[in-house]
């Protein structure tokens, strides 16, 4: 060993020391992730701040993948994880800045997401809550650009600080370099495992106009008699809504929904519409159109179907759940059954959102 290969054995070793590093060996995964199934880390580490996470990518083992782990609600684990699982607990949150038009808010990436939606709520900060009660942290909200009820979270988004698993710099990241487009950005595409985001900032304008464009959250407040609805309102809206449709992890193991909607060319939505002619779709960018998944799901008979503990939401036909005891495997297997029921009835190809491993 040279004196500088020495050296730095040493310093790592103190470093591990001093820091107590926290690896674990042969972890168990199913609390971390909201499908509940059962799955092992080779390695895992909990996350709570910079130093930790700069020294545990230091330290680990190179060779080893890296899967980062946030709330587990957008992942499906289908084996055992022959690699690093890195849990990041970040916490705290406040207000960054003001300019004259906007607010700046800032959030550390293991802050739980809805939680976070209700402060900006408390701090009288309106733009999030058509995005209440989405499963996750806050970290993990760029991958996917998560959105609902008609927003995004890029129609808010600021900036991120992540840190390289290379060499553990500190890069920030703004909108542009994000390059968001629906459930998708760089890293879900050419950033993929070279960053673990750490920060996250809101720009949340002062003049901020409520969402109210997606029918339901309309028909929501005239329920609750809420006729000059303020931000909160629309998040209590959304909540109601997403309890009455969507299934909660905490009782019944699911990732939300578990294929994007479709996007295709608008000939593909007109040889659709000749045999199905309520077919619901929607703009998108560049003339295409964006289809309803759970819709082309529930023609093809599978809402409320299940094979073996694996099954499709009777409420919700884009939502796979974890009847009890499912394998990943097993739910694997019935989102592949799903995918090739609708390319043969309409020719249309299915994206799973979660990530499989
Ligand atoms: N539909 C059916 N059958 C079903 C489910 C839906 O026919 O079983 C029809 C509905 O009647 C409606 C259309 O499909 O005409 C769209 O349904 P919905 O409004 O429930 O929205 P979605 O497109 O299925 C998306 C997001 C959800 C988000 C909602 C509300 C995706 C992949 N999913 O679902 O996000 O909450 O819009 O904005 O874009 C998530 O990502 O986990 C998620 C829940």
């Amino acid at each position: 060993m040279t004196v500088h290969r020495f050296l730095c054995a040493f310093s790592d070793t103190a470093i591990a020391n001093n820091l107590r590093l926290p690896f674990q060996q042969n972890i168990s995964l199913t609390e971390f992730n909201t499908f509940g199934v059962t799955a092992r880390a080779r390695t895992y580490a909990k996350i709570h701040d910079l130093e930790e996470l700069s020294a545990t990518l230091k330290l680990r083992n190179r060779a080893d993948p890296i899967l980062i782990l946030g709330g587990g609600s957008n992942l499906l684990l289908t084996r055992d994880f022959p690699g690093l699982a890195l849990h990041i607990r970040l916490l705290g949150k406040n207000i960054a800045g003001q300019d004259s038009d906007a607010t700046y808010i800032e959030a550390a990436a293991g802050e739980n997401w809805h939680d976070f939606v209700r402060w900006t709520l408390d701090q009288e900060l309106a733009g999030l809550e058509n995005l209440s009660l989405i499963p996750g942290t806050v970290g993990a909200t760029p991958i996917q650009n998560i959105g609902a009820y008609g927003v995004e979270i890029k129609d808010t988004f600021y900036s991120l600080q992540a840190v390289n698993v290379l060499d553990q710099t500190i890069r920030k990241f703004n909108r542009e370099q994000c390059n968001f487009s629906y459930r998708d950005s760089v890293f879900k595409r050419e950033q993929k495992e070279h960053y673990v985001i750490v920060k996250v900032t809101f720009r949340l304008p002062r003049t901020t106009k409520l969402n109210l464009d997606y029918g339901e959250i309309r028909t929501e407040l005239a329920n609750m008699e809420c006729f000059i609805p303020s931000a909160r309102d629309v998040s209590d809206a959304v909540c109601n809504i997403r309890r009455r449709k969507l299934p909660d992890p905490a009782l019944i193991g699911n990732a939300g929904s578990f294929f994007k909607n479709p996007i295709v060319n608008r000939d593909v939505l007109m040889r659709t519409q000749l045999s199905h002619e309520k077919i619901p779709h929607y703009p998108a960018p560049d003339g295409k159109v964006k289809l309803a998944a759970g819709w082309l799901i529930e023609q093809c008979g599978w809402k409320g179907k299940s094979m073996g503990q694996a099954g499709v939401h009777p409420q919700h036909a884009l939502v796979l759940v974890n009847r009890g005891g499912a394998s990943g495997a097993e739910i694997l297997e019935l989102a592949t059954a799903i995918q090739k029921s609708v390319r043969e009835k309409f020719h249309i190809e299915l994206e799973p959102e979660p990530i499989i491993i």
